[in-house]
């Protein structure tokens, strides 16, 4: 057999080290595709001469011609406009739409079986976006972001009681922003719930720093936003659903009745294997928390229907 085909298109901050981290895990062959000329060329290349030196045997290729990614078995979007200072999600969604309409439409001319998934922001938008321009079963669309607020929230809990991130689990439901919805009753070290290691105050504080992640490191680095979470993030998802891992990741998907919502991507626990999203799980909430992803779910549909498809 030989190795997997892995599409990343958008060669920036997120798209490139996606592809260093797809490549350096030996995940499969790696095709970075984005709109502006030599840009993918180039970080491809110097991935590849990276190789030697990582120790890892896969082909990189960066191009601007979808030709080149032709039955591809997986393929990340992050193409579109990063975040900017000031600049909220929602204002990011009449940008980003039309650049995922286009790359949807050329990616599966050539690869109809891939499977999806979105990073590019507002990702349960820009993920509804995808699901119709393709029609594509949402076994197969998915997008990014559970996975990165969980890594954050674990990595504040690592921080702050000193002990390996490793042993920190976490999960975030809902949609991609501020009204994100962290459960810290499931969150453990090494299955002791944080409520008994840590102060109400402080766990409250780290489920805000959790909640704002993505705008303390835009605040930081004043042009663009994170992206060695992210790539990493994303990467999570992709070695699941190539490996067969079926690992339960939090991940934004196609809901239809699950969590009582209907027609709209939002992020909640899923199972990613072979088959892409081969299970939903719902997990029992509280009626604080299942208010808090109705909350979500509002903000996503004002961004859907900002949207004109
Ligand atoms: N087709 C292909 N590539 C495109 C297109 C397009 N139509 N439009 C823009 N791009 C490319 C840009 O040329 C750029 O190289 O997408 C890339 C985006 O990279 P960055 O500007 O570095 O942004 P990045 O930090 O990688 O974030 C990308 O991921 O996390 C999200 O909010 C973030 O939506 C943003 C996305």
């Amino acid at each position: 057999m030989g190795r997997k085909k892995i599409t990343i298109v958008g060669a920036g901050h997120v798209g490139a080290h996606a592809a260093l981290w797809a490549a350096s895990k030996e995940l499969g062959d790696v095709v970075l595709v984005d709109i502006v000329e030599g840009v993918p060329q180039g970080k491809a290349l110097d991935l590849m001469e990276a190789s030697p030196l990582g120790g890892f045997d896969a082909q990189i290729l960066g191009t601007n011609d979808y030709r080149d990614t032709e039955g591809s078995d997986i393929a990340v979007i992050t193409a579109g406009l990063p975040r900017k200072p000031g600049m909220s999600r929602s204002d990011l969604v009449v940008k980003n739409a039309p650049i995922v309409r286009n790359v949807v439409d050329e990616l599966i001319r050539y690869s109809p079986d891939t499977f999806i998934i979105i990073v590019t922001n507002p990702l349960d938008a820009m993920a509804y976006v995808a699901k119709s321009v393709s029609g594509f079963d949402r076994k197969r669309i998915m997008g990014m972001a559970g996975v990165l607020d969980s890594a954050r929230l674990r990595a504040f809990v690592a921080m702050e009681l000193d002990v390996s991130v490793e042993d920190v689990t976490a999960f975030v439901l809902g949609s991609h922003g501020d009204d994100m919805v962290p459960i810290p009753r499931y969150t453990t070290v090494a299955g002791v719930p944080l409520a008994e290691l840590l102060p109400k105050e402080r766990i409250d504080a780290i489920v805000e720093r959790t909640r704002k992640g993505g705008g303390e490191i835009v605040s930081l680095l004043k042009t663009g936003s994170a992206y060695f979470a992210p790539s990493a993030s994303v990467i999570e998802m992709v070695e699941s659903i190539l490996k067969d891992k079926k690992r339960i990741l939090p991940c934004s998907v196609y809901l239809e009745g699950e969590y009582g919502l209907n027609g709209l991507f939002m992020g909640v626990p899923v199972k990613l294997g072979a088959k892409g999203v081969e299970e939903i799980i719902e997990f029992k909430l509280s009626d604080e928390e299942k208010d808090a992803l109705n909350r979500c779910a509002e903000s996503v549909n004002g961004l859907i229907g900002a949207i004109n498809l």
